[in-house]
């Protein structure tokens, strides 16, 4: 390809939306969620799937990496069990990544915003050098946010809810970049629970005293450590299946794309 890489000319570029969650926090539904939201406001966004191995995508996408690599037959061929058959394909469409971002920078005018879908399994893309490199490259020239969904029903215990926030907080550290938490399906559980522990100290210590999932003092240790990271990421609750929250998601885009910028 020959194009320039995205318009530098002096028009504002369209945040990125990385979508990293947890397998069945919802982040698909989410994807289609935010993206019918988009369609409807006439502002459509460009969007890109990074998850080989997802059967079927209830959104089109501008750019699928199952267009390019066959996660099965990566399989086949380097013999490799699912995970490893995922990063590799994920490892083979980064090599092309290049060609994506022209693609990209092509309707980045005409574009509100530019989703990303990830691999279900969360780490394939936290923890690996494709992850680092397509979040790095995309935040170099477009302003860049997390979107980390939660499956809110599944983590109303505290320990739960603990490890779910200290992944979440070492991805944050990872990227550096601005960070939403997506309480979702707010439709079984509101997120108000959460929303309390990240705000009052002592309401998650009571809570924590009362799980006997884990050693305690470690537990109030690690609750500390959380306390200077909530200072650092916006939170929203949504239902992706019927929509609640999602003005609020994109109005803490928005700001995190101010924040981006600054
Ligand atoms: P992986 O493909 O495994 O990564 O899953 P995912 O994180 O993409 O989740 P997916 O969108 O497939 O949703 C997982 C399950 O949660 C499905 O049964 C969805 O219908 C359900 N779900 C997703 N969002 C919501 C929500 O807001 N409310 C409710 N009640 N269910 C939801």
């Amino acid at each position: 390809p020959t194009e320039t890489p995205a318009s530098t000319n002096g028009k504002k570029q369209p945040p990125v939306i990385l979508c990293i969650g947890m397998a069945g926090s919802g982040k698909t539904t989410f994807m289609q969620r935010i993206n019918a939201h988009l369609h409807a406001k006439k502002t459509p966004p460009y969007v890109v799937n990074l998850d080989p191995a997802v059967g079927n995508l209830p959104f089109t996408a501008n750019i699928d990496v199952r267009d390019t690599v066959n996660y099965k037959e990566v399989m086949k061929q380097y013999n490799l069990g699912p995970n490893g058959g995922i990063l590799t394909s994920l490892n083979l469409f980064t090599t092309k990544f290049d060609q994506v971002l022209d693609l990209i920078a092509k309707r980045a005018d005409s574009v509100s915003h530019i989703l990303v879908d990830t691999p279900g399994q969360i780490e394939i893309f936290t923890w690996s050098a494709s992850g680092s490199i397509i979040t790095d490259t995309l935040a170099s020239t477009y302003p860049t946010v997390i979107a980390y969904i939660i499956d809110t029903p599944r983590t109303t215990a505290p320990a739960t809810f603990m490890s779910n926030m200290l992944y979440a907080c070492s991805i944050l550290y990872k990227t550096k970049l601005p960070f939403i938490l997506v309480f979702n399906k707010t439709d079984v559980v509101s997120h108000e629970f959460a929303v309390e522990w990240m705000t009052d100290f002592e309401k998650f210590q009571e809570a924590l005293s009362h799980d006997t999932t884990y050693m305690s003092s470690l537990m109030n240790s690690m609750s500390l450590v959380l306390d200077e990271f909530y200072s650092h990421l916006k939170v929203v609750g949504v239902s992706a299946v019927t929509g609640n929250g999602v003005e609020d998601f994109f109005a803490a885009v928005d700001e995190a794309a101010v924040e981006y910028e600054r």
